[in-house]
This record gives C-alpha cells, structure tokens and sequence, in this order.
C-alpha cells in the first residue's frame, strides 16, 4: 500500500478513479444519487477482469463447482422462505434535528464519569479509533464544564446497547448535542418494486439482496441435469440490492453492487469445520493471487453469541482499508437452514440421495460470499503507490503508478510511435498493436512526448509498454530493424526485444 495517510489515500484513490475513468458518481449531472456507481471504460475492465478471474479459478478450473445465473427478481415468496422479507434489517436511528440518518450500531457512545459521578455522555461514528475519539471527547467535555475530580476510562457501547433511559441523553453525531436521537427501529433493506400492471400487494416483488438464494432456489435444477455428486458447489455472479441506510466509503457500501458467491454443499455427517477452513483459505489465496497482499489480510471470525441459530460458524476475511479493517469476503457454514427452509415453504423436497454413503439427506452449505467492488476497492488501495522517477530532462519528479496484477490490469499494453508525425514509426507502431491486440487488451497512444505517455499508462496500471522508435526502422543497423522497446511498468526497466519474439514474452506475463 501506498506511503500516504490513510485520508489522503482514499481520496487520492477516489480522485484518480474519476480522473482517469475508472469510477463515476452515478447520474452526476443531476447531482448524484447517494449509493450507487458507474464504473468508467477502465472500471469496466478492472471489474470484468476480476470477476474473468474468480470465475475462471472458481468454475472452470475445477470439477467440483458449476456456473448459476439467476433472475434478480425471483418469486416473492423466496425472501419470505429466506427470512429475509422479515429480517433483513438494520436498526436505524434519525436525528430529529439535523434530519440525518445513522445505522444504531455504528453509532458508539461512552458515560463520562468522573470521581465514580455518572455526568454526561460523548458520542463518535465508527472509524480505526473509536475508543481514542471517545476519550478525547470526554476530556473536552469535562473541560469545558469544568468538572473537578478524576475523568475515568471510557466504555465504548454501540447504540443499539442505549438503555431506553440513556438515549435523550446521548449526543447526535450530526449536532453534538443530546435530545435529538430516536431508538434504534429496524429497518428492511429490501428494495421493493412491482411485476405486472398491478399495483398492490399482490403485485410486490424485491430485487434481490443476495445471489446466494438463487443457488439453493435451484438446487434441485442442477442436481438433477448437472451430474454433481457431494461435495459440489454452485456459484454466481451478479448484481445484488441493498437499501443501505449510510452507504459510504466511495464503493465499499453501495446500495446497487455485484456480489460473486459460491454454495458448497457437503453431506449432514461431513467435517463442516475442515470445508470452513479449506474455503477460507482458498478464498485468501485466490487474494494474493490477484495482487492483495497477504499483510493486509486478517481473519474476524463471529462470536458464537452472535450467530445466527443456524450457524455453525462465519468468518470474515478484513481488508486493511485506509479507512479501517472491514470485512472483505464472508465464509460461513449455515449447516441444512436455505435448503431446509425452502423445502418447508415450497413443498419440494431438497434432498440428496447419497449413492456412495447408501442415505437420503439435506446437504450443508459452506458459503464464501464477496462483493466485486469491495474487491476492486481493495486492489486499488494495495497498487496504489507514488514513487520517484526521472522526467524528460532527467529531473526527478513524482510518479503514480497503480501496481496492479498483469492479470487484472485493464490494459496489458500500450503501444507508442515514438513520434507520431513520421508515417513509418505510425505504421509499424499501428502493425504492432494489430498483432497483439488479438490476444490482450492494447492501448494505442501517439499524443504528447513519450514519458507523459509512459506516466499516463503508469497512472491507470498499464504492466508494458512498446516504442517504436528510429532503431525499429532499422535506421541504426539492421541488427536491430524490427525490434521495439519493451518497458516494464515497475521497474521502467526497458530492454529491446524483436518483434516477433513479443507476443511469446508478453503472453504468459499478463494472463
Ligand atoms: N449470501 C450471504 C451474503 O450476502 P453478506 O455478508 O451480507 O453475505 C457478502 O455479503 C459480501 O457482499 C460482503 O462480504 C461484501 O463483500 C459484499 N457486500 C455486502 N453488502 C455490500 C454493499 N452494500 N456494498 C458492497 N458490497 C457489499
């Protein structure tokens, strides 16, 4: 990661993804709309290599797991079956005054208590440093009201912990003052919409906040046409919905994102635990497989009291954003429940006869679980770096460069004339991109001098760059006619290579 402070870097990386056409506020012309993202000619291809990769490493190189793409509208009675139409919610709480809105359990206050005497309360939003915020609130609170005596040590509680008589006592987040905050009230983060020309209950469908229901909707579709024997998985990949009370953190919580998820079924009687942890570790593995780095990786797993009932365990790969350690990808047993419960309210049953153990059962479920964008959000933070590099005249200045993965980078390579008024250098520069373009994403560029073009490519991840200069034409010798210069984006390495050698070299760098 880079160098920068954690702020700066956010808004360096926000910056250079508007910029350079990765990542767009969406509808912006008309000021924006909170929660959700275009993503620019260089996003779509950063996405689409990510997604290319985990689809690749995760369906196609194995034997084990197929493909799935289901409508993102499914019948209502899905979500219902899922528990999602009366429990997927988060507790909401509104400053009456500000008329802000804030998810309770990211909202975290302290009594200040001085001499063993209870005498206010401090509140902070979430961040990297919420008992350290907390505390220095409360040395200003007990300053400027200049209370006498001995501050104790915070205790950090979220507001979902606020006893009801604590809560017009707490101070808003928005104002700074106490009186203004409602109880938490939960809140479904469904988005709802209606099918047919109806427009009344019967008529109500959602779009769906995850794809994994998909999977065990048709569980029973593969199983009977796919010829999949336990243990096997199902995957998908696609767009998933969230009504998010506080989307935030450019693209880590949006309220329209891509989610690309994975059902391992395994049999009842199966070592759940070692799947777990097999899916777990694969799932960071494939990380580093695409430029993450392992120190930036850590593991959350739930508390046991937190759990759902049904869950046997759920653990977290966090990310070290440079807003704090969040959760990146999600693995999780949920045991027999999806299948279970949708076998209950379809009236279809979900089981699996076991040829080899000679027993009919519902299968468990091991569940690796991750959003596309926390995923590129991640890469960018981990690529992002500036370093020093010499301009045109030798003098060093600061260079952007996005170190990302040949493998994900959206363009492979860029081709340079190194001049772009001598009709040779053009047409055997244009020769070049032809012959590679085939095989990888190429940038053809013959504006403005040739290092602002290597910076430009540095700048949005580019791993090579060509130049055909004078030498290619054969202007120096004919040991070096048709030859071009190969850059290598992190070290700016440049080493002279024959045309016809270059599709071989670049090939198994970039894929
Ligand atoms: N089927 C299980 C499931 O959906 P989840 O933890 O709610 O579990 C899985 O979501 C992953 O989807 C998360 O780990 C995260 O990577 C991504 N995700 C969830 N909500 C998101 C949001 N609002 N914006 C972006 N990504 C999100």
């Amino acid at each position: 990661m880079a160098e920068s402070n954690s702020a700066d870097l956010m808004d360096k990386i926000v910056s250079l993804c508007k910029r350079r056409g990765f990542i767009f506020q969406s509808s912006e012309i008309y000021g924006g709309i909170n929660g959700f993202w275009d993503y620019g000619p260089l996003g779509v291809e950063l996405r689409k290599n990510i997604r290319d990769c985990w689809w690749n490493d995760m369906v196609r190189r194995r034997d084990d797991v197929v493909g799935l793409e289901s409508s993102i509208i499914m019948h209502p009675k899905v979500w219902e079956a899922s528990g999602h139409v009366g429990g997927f919610t988060d507790p909401m709480v509104d400053c009456k005054v500000s008329k802000q809105r804030f998810r309770a359990d990211q909202i975290f206050f302290s009594t200040v208590i001085v001499d063993g005497k209870n005498v206010g309360y401090v509140t902070v939003l979430e961040s990297e440093r919420i008992a350290e915020e907390l505390q220095e609130k409360a040395e200003t609170f007990k300053r400027k009201k200049a209370i006498q005596g001995k501050l104790e040590p915070i205790q950090p509680r979220d507001f979902t912990e606020a006893k009801a008589e604590e809560i017009p006592l707490i101070p808003s987040p928005a104002t700074g003052e106490p009186g203004s905050l409602t109880p938490p009230r939960a809140f479904n983060m469904m988005f709802e919409t209606y099918v047919g020309a109806l427009r009344d209950e019967s008529a109500v469908a959602y779009l769906r906040p995850e794809t994994a229901q998909g999977m065990f909707v048709d569980f029973k579709a593969v199983l009977d046409t796919g010829r999949v024997k336990i243990p096997f998985g199902i995957a998908q990949v696609g767009k998933s919905f969230r009504n998010e009370i506080t989307p935030r953190n450019f693209i880590f919580r949006s309220r329209e994102f891509e989610q690309m998820e994975m059902e391992y079924f395994i049999a009842d009687d199966d070592d759940w635990a070692k799947w777990h942890r097999y899916w777990i570790d694969w799932c960071r593995e494939w990380l580093i497989s695409v430029g993450i780095f392992a120190e930036s990786l850590s593991e959350y797993d739930h508390p046991k009291e937190k759990l759902a009932f049904y869950s046997k365990g759920t653990t977290d790969l966090m990310f070290k954003y440079p807003f704090g350690v969040q959760e990146l990808w999600g693995i999780a047993a949920r045991g027999d429940y999806d299948l279970t419960q949708h076998a209950k309210a379809s009236g279809q049953p979900m089981e699996y006869f076991d040829d080899v153990k000679k027993k009919r059962y519902v299968p468990h479920v091991i569940e690796p679980a991750v959003g596309v964008d926390r995923i590129l959000l991640a890469i960018l933070c981990s690529a992002y770096v500036e370093d020093q590099a010499p301009d045109e005249k030798g003098k060093m200045e600061t260079r952007t460069v996005l170190k990302l993965h040949p493998r994900i980078a959206p363009i492979k390579v860029a081709v340079f004339p190194l001049l772009k008024n001598k009709p040779e250098l053009v047409k055997k520069a244009q020769e070049v991109r032809d012959l590679l373009r085939p095989y990888m994403t190429v940038f053809y560029d013959e504006a403005s001098a040739i290092g602002r073009r290597y910076r430009r490519q540095d700048e949005v991840g580019t791993p090579f760059g060509v130049t055909i200069d004078f030498d290619t034409l054969g202007e120096k010798g004919p040991e070096l006619a048709d030859t071009v210069t190969l850059r290598e984006r992190d070290t700016m390495k440049q080493e002279r290579v024959k045309i016809s050698d270059l599709l071989g070299i670049l090939l198994p760098r970039v894929r």
